[in-house]
């Protein structure tokens, strides 16, 4: 028989995103709407293992909706991934009720989320990361927003970078993935897409590119790069010594991680929330919600991480022919 849960906690783990303010106003008001109670973990599993919780009701969630970051702060926490923790995490959620748990952050979020599963807590992850890097989903909170954010502040290099007829290295946020490189690099136009994926490292391919585009009357060369392709600020001085081209750096850094959530990042993120809840109150643990084919579904949290998420090689492919 499905366990009947009476108090749902929620935490944000990771990075922070805009759009987990409206999944974490979702979860406390569907909650609250189901009759459950809901607590508040702060600053994620390190809050937890510090018993760092608070109540929330529908008042506390107020005014929320339209901030980016998170209330409830965020944090990593490397003693989540030792087998005390975990079991001191369970406990303490034992201790304060908390018999459901939303995990709202990345992969490794939900690696905590099953491990607190196992010990009893029934849990639900909510994909939230700028970098869309979850395998299981096409969607994360904080995506749409984040790229909206570099692809403005990057039409706005491009001004500059015309009108000083510049080479611009402009990198965004990715570690290991490039997706916000590749939209922004095709929002933006950009003359070179660099993304960790696919990138060879050969430096000597992308200036005799420039060499070839400045031959053919190109005024400014943009270059979109991800943050994990390697040294943005060593490949611009290397372009500007072999090319002759006045060649500039931006790192366009956490700005893309703030700002206001836009209407998709407020609306997915209050779905996913609700739906999270919803999981929990039909006694469901171990689930992962996702967005796939235009539906708001949810995965086992195993088969959820074991996918493998790769760049749309057609958009990938497209990209290198719009540039040209
Ligand atoms: P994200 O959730 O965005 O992928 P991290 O990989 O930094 O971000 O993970 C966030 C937190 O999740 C970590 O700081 C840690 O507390 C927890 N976590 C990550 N991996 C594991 C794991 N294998 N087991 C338990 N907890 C984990
Ligand atoms: O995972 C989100 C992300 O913004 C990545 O794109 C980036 O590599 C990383 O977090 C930066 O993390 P920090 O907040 O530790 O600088």
């Amino acid at each position: 028989m499905a366990k009947e849960i009476n108090t749902i906690g929620v935490l944000t783990s990771g990075g922070d995103a805009p759009g987990m303010n409206a999944a974490i106003r979702a979860v406390v008001r569907t909650a609250l709407a189901n009759g459950k109670k809901v607590k508040g973990i702060r600053r994620g599993y390190s809050g937890l293992l510090e018993e760092d919780i608070i109540d929330m009701d529908a008042v506390s969630v107020a005014d929320i909706i339209d901030r980016g970051g998170t209330i409830l702060y965020t944090a990593r926490c490397a003693e989540m991934r030792t087998e005390e923790g975990q079991q001191k995490a369970a406990e303490i959620c034992k201790k304060h009720g908390i018999d459901g748990l939303v995990v709202i952050g990345g992969d490794g979020s939900f690696q905590g989320a099953k491990k607190l599963a196992h010990l009893g807590i029934n849990t639900i992850g909510v994909p939230g990361t700028i970098d869309l890097d979850i395998a299981c989903t096409e969607y994360t909170i904080g995506f749409d927003t984040a790229v909206n954010t570099a692809m403005e502040a990057i039409d706005k290099i491009r001004d500059t970078s015309t009108s000083h007829e510049r080479c611009s290295v402009i990198e965004v946020m990715g570690r290991n993935a490039g997706y916000i490189a590749l939209w922004c690099g095709i929002a933006n136009g950009a003359e070179q897409i660099l993304v960790t994926e696919r990138y060879d490292h050969n430096e000597n391919k992308i200036i005799d590119n420039i060499i070839e585009k400045r031959k053919t009357g190109k005024k400014h060369y943009i270059i979109v790069n991800a943050e994990g392709i390697g040294n943005s600020e060593i490949l611009a001085k290397k372009i500007e010594a072999e090319t002759g081209m006045e060649t500039r750096a931006t790192i366009i850094g956490h700005i893309q991680r703030g700002g206001s959530p836009t209407c998709k990042d407020r609306v997915y993120a209050s779905t996913m929330g609700a739906k999270a809840v919803d999981l929990l109150c039909q006694g469901k643990s171990m689930r992962v919600v996702g967005y796939k084919n235009g539906e708001f579904i949810d995965y086992d949290i195993d088969e959820a991480l074991a996918m493998k998420k790769d760049l749309d090689e057609y958009m990938y492919e497209m990209s290198k022919k719009l540039s040209r």
